[in-house]
């Protein structure tokens, strides 16, 4: 997350941005508006976008292939942000919230809590699972692939990544490690993205931290413990600005990299900026589709313009099939 950077940005709408990046461009079109922060996404089954929003805790969904399906689940009480969510079992996903201090970009100490959502119903069943008091800095979460009640979450400030139990309502400290730290003082963010990807016969943990710039991976258990040391994949060319991200199947993280880039990091030392320009702004998250081999090769993207008279949150679908 990054907020309230004042770049004034001239056009609102950017359709197909063509941008000169390092090699092949890729075509990039804005599919909506919210009048709110986005912070981060996930996909359902049938390819609809769950929206979290930094600046109201309420979470919106669209059906990228109908602009004019968006709308707003029920808020979750007691917040006025929402953040990282996951997918827990099918339709039915883990979400925080709580109450944000927008300058800081920390928490209010004692507001922060993970909540599921049960989408199986006509309207969505919210279930409060437990409170994260000491928790400052909450960010990402993501699954543990093969251990369906356990979420990691990223702590942006504590340089932690915890480990939720969501049918015993507890957590823990999983990992803890210097590049997961913040290089300094509020507003300074360490670990922001968090993804988990399955790779026969073992899982690993991939990560932003954005103060560092760095895209790393550490080989996890079952329970999230760390199995070996921590591996950064760009070595060679830090990612000032990077937020959250997403892994396609060849194991590429796309990384929403502020001020407005996407950045292609390839795992083997490789990067690349592929989106660059005004077709991105302050972008926060990413993630592919679901269902068609179309719909697994488009990249979703949260956008936020930020300018004197407020925020204007977006999605901008990025075809990747091409690269
Ligand atoms: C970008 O879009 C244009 C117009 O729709 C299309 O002709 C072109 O093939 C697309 N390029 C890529 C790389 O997808
Ligand atoms: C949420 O509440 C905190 C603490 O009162 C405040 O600093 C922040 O501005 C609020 N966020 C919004 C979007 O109103
Ligand atoms: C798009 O979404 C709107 C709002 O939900 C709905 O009324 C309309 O029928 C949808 N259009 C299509 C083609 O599905
Ligand atoms: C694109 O990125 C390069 C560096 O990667 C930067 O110098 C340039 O200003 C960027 N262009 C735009 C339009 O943001």
């Amino acid at each position: 997350m990054k907020l309230f950077v004042f770049t004034l940005i001239s056009t609102l709408l950017t359709h197909t941005t063509r941008t000169a990046a390092s090699s092949p461009t890729i075509n990039t079109t804005h599919l909506i508006t919210t009048p709110n922060f986005l912070e981060n996404i996930a996909v359902r089954s049938n390819n609809h976008l769950l929206l979290t929003s930094v600046s109201t805790p309420t979470i919106y969904s669209l059906d990228p292939s109908n602009t004019s399906s968006l709308y707003s689940l029920p808020p979750i009480p007691n917040a006025n942000s929402t953040a990282g969510i996951t997918e827990i079992a099918p339709d039915i996903f883990a979400v925080i919230a709580g109450t944000m201090d927008t300058e800081k970009l920390r928490w209010v100490l004692g507001t922060v809590s993970l909540w599921t959502i049960n989408l199986h119903h006509t309207l969505p069943v919210f279930r409060h699972v437990l409170n994260m008091p000491e928790a400052e800095g909450i960010n990402a979460i993501t699954t543990i692939p093969g251990s369906p009640n356990l979420v990691l979450a990223a702590d942006s400030v504590a340089g932690t990544v915890y480990r939720i139990d969501v049918k015993r309502g507890r957590y823990e400290v999983a990992i803890k490690d210097v590049l997961f730290e913040p290089t300094g003082p509020a507003p300074s963010l360490g670990i922001n993205g968090l993804h988990t990807q399955a790779s026969f016969p073992f899982t690993y943990l991939y990560f932003t931290n954005s103060a560092l710039g760095i895209l790393g991976r550490v080989r996890i258990s079952r329970i999230g413990q760390a199995i070996g040391p921590i591996a950064v994949l760009n070595d060679g060319s830090r990612i000032p600005g990077c937020d959250d991200f997403a892994i396609d199947a060849e194991g590429r993280a796309w990384i929403a990299t502020h001020p407005a880039s996407v950045n292609l990091v390839d795992g083997k030392g490789g990067m690349e900026v592929v989106v660059n320009g005004t077709g991105v702004p302050d972008p926060t998250s990413a993630a592919f589709g679901r269902g068609s081999k179309a719909q697994e090769g488009m990249l979703y993207v949260t956008t936020n313009l930020l300018s004197e008279t407020g925020v204007v949150g977006g999605v901008v679908g990025i075809d990747t099939r091409s690269h």
